[in-house]
């Protein structure tokens, strides 16, 4: 499999507070355009413990372009298979962090039945995605390079059919739902949010491997035909990054 290289727009914020302001500026004046272009605006949001806070900033709203939160179509870029008020459930973390603080109540949240059969719930969460492109994929990163529940070596990563599959952690037991390489290239834009010293080595690996047609990591196999990637990285996880490549903004 090849891939179309790509140079990721770096975001690098003087500090962890500035990160997340600069993240929710960037997803709130994304979200407003393009509700303001299309009507809605179809959110696929990050699981994992990073943009807890982010979500929090976003709900909170100050200094923030305003948004219509009733025109957002919410979507996970992955799921645990757990119940919904498991402590692992990534539905869960977006309900206390994002949903349930929010000023009005929010569009329709396709949320991944992670306690039903993977399988079933892949399937049926791929007839909910549909085949409307993401307008916003909001991601973590894994420090093995792991986005969304797509892991280095898994067989997943050679999906291209399906839109979502079902992996499995190899570090933990339960299994996974997720978008696939598929669901991501074809999202109109993807936004990085990264922090963390254990995570500096692998964002330099990452963004050097953005310009490969053979990445090794699957943060870099994440190419959406509109070339749009954002990486927005605080002090520590860009620390080993050489002279950044391309687009780079501090905040
Ligand atoms: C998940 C996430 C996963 C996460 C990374 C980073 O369900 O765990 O989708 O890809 O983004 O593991 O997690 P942290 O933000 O907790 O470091």
């Amino acid at each position: 499999m090849r891939f179309m290289p790509l140079t990721p727009l770096l975001h690098i914020a003087a500090s962890k507070e500035a990160l997340v302001q600069g993240a929710a500026d960037f997803v709130a004046e994304r979200l407003v355009a393009c509700i303001g272009a299309r009507g809605c605006c179809r959110l696929a949001l990050a699981g994992g413990q990073t943009p807890r806070s982010l979500y929090q900033r976003l709900a909170a709203g100050t200094d923030l372009p305003a948004i219509d939160w009733s025109k957002v179509d919410f979507f996970f870029s992955d799921e645990r298979c757990v119940p919904p008020d498991h402590a692992d459930s990534n539905h869960r973390m977006a309900r206390e962090s994002l949903f349930e603080r929010l000023p009005i109540a929010p569009g329709p949240v396709h949320r991944i039945v992670g306690e039903d059969d993977p399988r079933a719930a892949a399937a049926r969460y791929q007839i909910e995605l549909g085949e409307t492109p993401l307008d916003l994929v909001l991601l973590g990163m894994g420090s093995d390079g792991h986005i969304a529940s797509l892991f280095p070596r898994g067989r997943e990563l050679n999906e291209w059919q399906a839109r979502v599959v079902v992996t499995r952690n190899p570090l933990v037991a339960h299994r996974r739902v997720t978008l696939s390489l598929r669901a991501l290239a074809e999202a109109r834009a993807v936004c990085f949010v990264v922090t963390g010293v254990d995570k500096a080595a692998l964002v330099s690996q990452v963004v050097a491997e953005f310009g490969s047609e053979q990445p090794t990591v699957p943060a870099a196999m994440v190419r959406p035909t509109s070339g749009e990637v954002n990486l927005f990285v605080d002090p520590l996880a860009a620390a080993l990054l050489a002279q950044p490549l391309g687009a780079t903004t501090r905040t």
